[in-house]
């Protein structure tokens, strides 16, 4: 099939690299120029495990293109993924302006029937505005379909060839054959397409994120009360977790959920629920016990040094999750802002978000080219995200560096036991 996807961030890109992995005709659109190029040449502008050979091997097959070109791109295509960001808007609703600018030059690109599929995280009503502005633009029959992506980074092109289901929202029977027909390489080993209204369509995506981050933020809680009456979170969560009808999933203590996504859509969840008079009250309390969990790490540190003020501390993980260099929303942005404020002075090292973070912080903060040359006369580490690398470190290396060896593991990496054993001081989430 012959497909163009307008948006090639982390969304937009995967898809387009998957879809053509399957064989289709794929045209990536985006309107940033350097990053049409260096995609051009070959090269991925994000990290994403996979992706950059995924994205060779069908450029060469000359499967996967990339243009700035949108009405070309449009024209050679029958069906038109839009996966531009939707970020909060001031009113912590989520700004449409670029779906919606999208959807005005697609349609006025359109040379025959197309389907419009929105891939980006949209609230309930944006088929119908979206279905408003193209039709206001041509006289060309087309269908709109709501189809919410659910890949997580660091894992997306996992979860985007073989995705637990496919939701497509689509009120047109031409537009839904065409989808289901995409969608069957995808969906062989069982996983279901689900078809529903775009109004269903568009609020699954929101639903599943809440959920997602409501069991973070709960877990969190749970950690909370372990520290203030002694019990361990682990021995609580392992119990709880057992329990078939929760599961083990998303049930770890940390320093707050993050990402380009729980945030803003936890926000915009809420917000398109007041504007229909419903105060989404247990999202409110996610968002909250989520502000303050980003603290959390902060409150041990002054606990154990009293002051914070020449403590150099080393920071491993920067960010928001592992197997990404995402740092939108990411905890340790307001960790390292809150360790500068109180007079820190911030060593830090990430294995993939390094370059993102020196655009965030600048000459704020002093970037190790490894981990442990981080930990140089550190007063201690902070642990903010759980890489692979950081979970078995040599603790005599580690030692040695460090000035004083405590250790503030805001991802549970550690036994408490051992690292204590062999001579840390050991702060973790919800444990003994
Ligand atoms: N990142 C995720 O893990 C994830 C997962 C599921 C859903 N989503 C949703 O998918 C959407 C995209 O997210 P993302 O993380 O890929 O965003 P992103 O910021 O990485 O990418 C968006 C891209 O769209 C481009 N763009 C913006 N306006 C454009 C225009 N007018 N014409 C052409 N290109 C334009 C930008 O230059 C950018 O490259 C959002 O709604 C997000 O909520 C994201």
């Amino acid at each position: 099939m012959k497909i163009a996807v307008i948006g090639s961030g982390y969304v937009g890109l995967v898809a387009g690299a998957c879809l053509a992995e399957n064989g289709n005709d794929v045209v990536c659109i985006d309107k940033d120029p350097a990053k049409i190029r260096m995609l051009q040449r070959g090269k991925i502008p994000i990290y994403e495990p996979g992706l950059e050979e995924m994205v060779r091997r069908n450029k060469i097959e000359k499967r996967l293109t990339f243009t700035t070109a949108l009405a070309r791109g449009v024209q050679q295509s029958q069906i038109i993924f839009i996966a531009v960001g939707t970020p909060t808007g001031e009113d912590g609703s989520a700004d449409l302006q670029h779906v919606l600018s999208v959807a005005r030059d697609l349609a006025k690109a359109m040379n025959g029937y197309k389907v419009i599929v929105n891939k980006s995280t949209v609230p309930v009503g944006t088929a119908a505005k979206v279905r408003d502005v193209v039709r206001r633009e041509t006289t060309h029959p087309f269908s709109v379909v709501s189809n919410p992506e659910f890949l997580k980074q660091g894992a997306a092109i996992d979860d985007f060839m073989k995705p637990d289901r496919v939701v497509v929202g689509a009120e047109d029977p031409r537009a839904t054959e065409l989808m289901k027909e995409l969608y069957a390489p995808f969906t062989r080993t069982g996983a279901p397409i689900m078809l529903m209204d775009c109004a269903s369509a568009e609020l699954c995506k929101y639903a599943a994120n809440a959920m997602l981050a409501t069991r973070i933020s709960f877990m969190n809680e749970v950690a909370n009360v372990c520290e203030a009456v002694g019990a361990n979170v682990d021995q609580v969560r392992h119990a709880v977790a057992a329990d078939r009808r929760i599961g083990a999933s998303f049930l770890f203590p940390g320093v707050g959920y993050g990402g380009s996504c729980f945030p803003k859509d936890v926000k915009a969840m809420m917000r398109f629920a007041e504007e229909q008079k419903y105060d989404f009250q247990i999202l409110k309390a996610v968002e909250h016990v989520n502000e303050g969990q980003k603290r959390r790490l902060i409150v041990k540190m002054e606990k154990h040094f009293g002051t914070l003020k020449g403590k150099r501390i080393a920071v491993w993980g920067l960010a928001f999750k592992p197997r990404t260099d995402d740092m939108r929303e990411a905890p340790a942005v307001p960790l390292i802002h809150g360790l500068i404020a109180e007079g820190a002075v911030v060593h830090a090292y990430d294995p993939e978000a390094m370059q993102v973070a020196q655009k965030i912080f600048g000459s704020k903060v002093q970037f190790a080219d490894t981990s442990y040359s981080a930990l140089t006369g550190a007063d201690a580490l902070a642990i903010v995200t759980e890489w692979n690398e950081f979970r078995e470190p040599d603790y005599g290396r580690m030692r040695k560096l460090m000035r004083s060896p405590v250790i503030f593991d805001g991802r549970n990496i550690y036994n408490p036991q051992q690292v204590r054993a062999l001579g840390f001081t050991y702060w973790s989430m919800g444990r003994p």
